[in-house]
């Protein structure tokens, strides 16, 4: 069972123009009807009078783990045209940033250079400090092929920051050879079990991201895929109710992650 987060109601919620904030017109909320018009532009989530630097990152960096849940729009049909033959994926997963790029941000360079992601493309880390508007400008270009309809300007503009100033080399606190994460697992449980556990449980297996037959747990993907873990537990769920911790300083973070390597995979 998956949580009881109601996607449906909290967008009707919280649904915003996303233009009319662009412009800096202030709240403007659509009603329910608007809603279902699926408007051109218009966002699942709730931007703040004052978005602040964090706000915007985090909701960029989920953006970069799926536009479509944080977006609230339809999943794309079919493969990306950028997705190489080569690659084991298809459909619509293939058109998620880190499905190409990586959680790790290093592409090919990183923990996607081999294994059932591979893709052999180049990660985004070499746009680090680059003018958001010319990633955008890629972003919109042809071999990614972005519309508007698919991520709408503002979601765009936070996800040009989170490219160019919100991402952190996980190398710091990640082991890539041996996946061990570099944080005081004792500190990380206190954090965890009054956090996390309100929502994952004390053993991380309350809620299961992958299949009966194949689960997947906190534990799970703390341990397999510690890239995944660091960036879901800075940035938080796409669409969902999971809180993003990006405002936490990095050993606190790093501490939570060691502490749930220690928790079950199975
Ligand atoms: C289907 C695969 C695919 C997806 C999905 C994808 N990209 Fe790319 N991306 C590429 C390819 C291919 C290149 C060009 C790499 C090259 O020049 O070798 C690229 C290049 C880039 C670059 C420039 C890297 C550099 O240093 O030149 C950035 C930044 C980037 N992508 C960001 C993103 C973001 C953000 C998303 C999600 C909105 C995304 N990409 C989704 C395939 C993809
Ligand atoms: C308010 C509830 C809530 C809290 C608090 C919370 N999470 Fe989550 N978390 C979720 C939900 C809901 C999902 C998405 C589950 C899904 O899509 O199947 C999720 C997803 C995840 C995932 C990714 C699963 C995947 O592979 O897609 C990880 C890892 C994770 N949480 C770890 C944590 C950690 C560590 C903490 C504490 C810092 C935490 N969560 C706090 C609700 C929460």
């Amino acid at each position: 069972m998956k949580t009881g987060f109601n996607k449906g109601a909290a967008r009707a919620a919280l649904v915003a123009a996303s233009l009319a904030f662009g412009l800096g017109l202030g709240a403007a909320w659509a009603d329910e009807d608007e809603h279902e018009d699926h408007d051109e532009g218009v966002v699942a989530f709730e931007i703040p009078a004052n978005p602040t630097r964090a706000f915007k990152l985090m909701i960029g960096a989920e953006v970069y783990d799926n536009w479509w849940e944080t977006v609230g729009t339809e999943a794309p049909e079919g493969t990306h045209p950028a997705y190489p033959a080569a690659g084991k994926k298809k459909g619509a997963t293939t058109w998620r940033c880190k499905e190409c790029h990586g959680w790790d941000y290093k592409g090919a360079a990183g923990a996607y250079g081999s294994g059932s992601h591979f893709t052999g493309i180049k990660g985004i880390d070499g746009m680090k400090g680059a003018d958001p508007a010319k990633i955008e400008e890629l972003l919109r270009g042809p071999t990614h092929g972005f519309t508007e309809e698919m991520i709408p300007d503002v979601a765009m503009d936070y996800l040009a920051l989170f490219v160019s100033e919100g991402q952190e080399d996980p190398s710091a606190i990640i082991d890539a050879a041996t996946k061990k994460v570099a944080g005081d697992a004792e500190r990380g449980a206190a954090s965890y079990q009054t956090v996390c556990a309100k929502c994952h449980g004390p053993d991380g297996k309350w809620i299961n991201f992958g299949s009966e037959d194949d689960p997947e747990y906190v534990g799970t993907v703390a341990s397999g895929n510690p890239w995944e873990g660091l960036h879901k537990v800075k940035y938080g769920q796409p669409g969902g109710e999971m809180p993003a911790l990006l405002t936490f300083d990095a050993q606190a973070i790093a501490d939570i992650l060691a502490y749930a390597q220690t928790l079950p995979a199975k």
